[in-house]
């Protein structure tokens, strides 16, 4: 039977709360499908161990995780005890580079029953193609001068290559979905970036004639995801853009612990890693009030990377369950606590699989 090796980091704040319950969403899909099995090492990579170590993992850790089948991740940051670009870039951003993560795919969709703030939701289902190496979060630039002309320099770098891979991955995706494909772009500021954006994305358009395309500057395209989301189907999106756009994807299904995350080695060198687009959340942490639908979204997204996507779809149905019954955390209107919500679903998916 295929056993897949998965390297849990569950990190900080409410990640140790709701990959615990994950796991155990994995486990019961792997029993009940019986065709496979996860065995999950976990490692304690975070800002406590920081705090001890003095780094946010060892220097063998990359080598460790190289042997992985898959990275399964809660979240990093601690910011009362380490900045967050010391933790972030040493653990989230340094694996998502060093292991060519160069996708990250954010989806978003309403689930009836779903307490959206949009006055009129109705069937949105969308896919935000983050390109996730390069674009506005590079290294290159820094902080110059001191006293009165004191600044801080910040370079954004966009490859033919990158950009061109982010949005050939967005049209083969939209091709088994509706598709259609949205750049998101900038190209009427003053930036050289966009307008080769968009030069790209003219080019990549061309080899699929059936795909229909459309390109909204990211301020227009911010807004409409609050007024009409329904209009997208698949978008592709620059590091940044891509960034804040899937927080709103989050906040139009209500929550940000909804929404889930994958981002994608393409090469095949390296793992993938999973991980849901909410942070540690400081705010609620130890209060066993954290949303775990993020991390089993998450959790699905994963059983689609191997390929179980049926097991996928029961549990994304069964998550769909939790929210039309109610049986859900209160960032979303339910009273239920972590524990109880991630049970629920649990239940209904071992309902659903048999
Ligand atoms: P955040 O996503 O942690 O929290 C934003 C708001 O959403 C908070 O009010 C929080 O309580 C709420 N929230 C988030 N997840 C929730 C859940 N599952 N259930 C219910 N409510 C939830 O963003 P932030 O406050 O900007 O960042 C906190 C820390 O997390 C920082 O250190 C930040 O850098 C880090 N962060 C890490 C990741 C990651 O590891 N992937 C992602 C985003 C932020
Ligand atoms: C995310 C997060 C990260 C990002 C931060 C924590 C570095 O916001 O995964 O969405 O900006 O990519
Ligand atoms: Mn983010």
């Amino acid at each position: 039977m295929k056993k897949y090796e998965i390297a849990v980091l569950p990190g900080d704040g409410i990640g140790k709360e709701v990959v615990p319950p994950a796991l155990e969403v994995l486990q019961t899909v792997a029993d009940i499908h019986g065709g496979f099995q996860f065995e999950f090492t976990e490692f304690p990579w975070s800002c406590d161990y920081y705090a001890e170590h003095g780094k946010m993992l060892p220097d063998d850790g990359l080598e460790i995780l190289k042997g992985f089948e898959g990275i399964f991740l809660g979240a990093v940051g601690n910011p009362k005890i380490i900045p967050d670009h010391v933790s972030l870039w040493g653990l989230l951003i340094k694996i998502r580079r060093e292991f060519e993560q160069v996708i990250n795919i954010r989806p978003a969709k309403f689930f009836k029953g779903l307490r959206s703030p949009l006055l009129n939701p109705s069937d949105f289902d969308l896919i935000v193609v983050r390109e996730n190496s390069e674009g506005e979060y590079s290294e290159v630039g820094g902080r110059i001068h001191k006293g009165e002309n004191e600044m801080a320099i910040q370079n954004a770098i966009f490859t033919r290559i990158g950009s061109e891979r982010a949005m050939r991955f967005a049209f083969e995706l939209a091709k088994k979905r509706r598709g259609h494909v949205t750049s998101a772009t900038k190209s009427n500021g003053i930036f050289h970036s966009m307008p080769f954006w968009d030069e790209v994305f003219s080019d990549v358009k061309a080899d699929y004639p059936d795909i229909k395309t459309d390109a909204y500057h990211i301020d227009a395209l911010a807004a409409f995801f609050v007024t009409r989301p329904q209009i997208f189907d698949v978008i592709v999106a620059s590091n940044l853009f891509g960034d804040i756009l899937t927080d709103i994807g989050g906040a139009i299904m209500g929550s940000i612990g909804i929404a889930p995350a994958a981002n994608i080695n393409l090469n095949g060198k390296y793992p993938s890693m999973f991980e849901p687009v909410h942070g540690s959340a400081p705010d609620i942490y130890g209060k066993n009030i954290a949303n775990p639908i993020g991390q089993i979204w998450t959790a699905k997204m994963m059983l689609d990377h191997f390929g179980y996507d049926e097991a996928g779809k029961l549990l994304l149905d069964a998550i769909g369950d939790s929210i039309k019954s109610g049986h859900i955390t209160r960032d979303i209107g339910g009273q239920l606590s972590t524990r109880e919500a991630a049970d629920a679903i649990i239940n209904n998916f071992k309902k659903r699989a048999n």
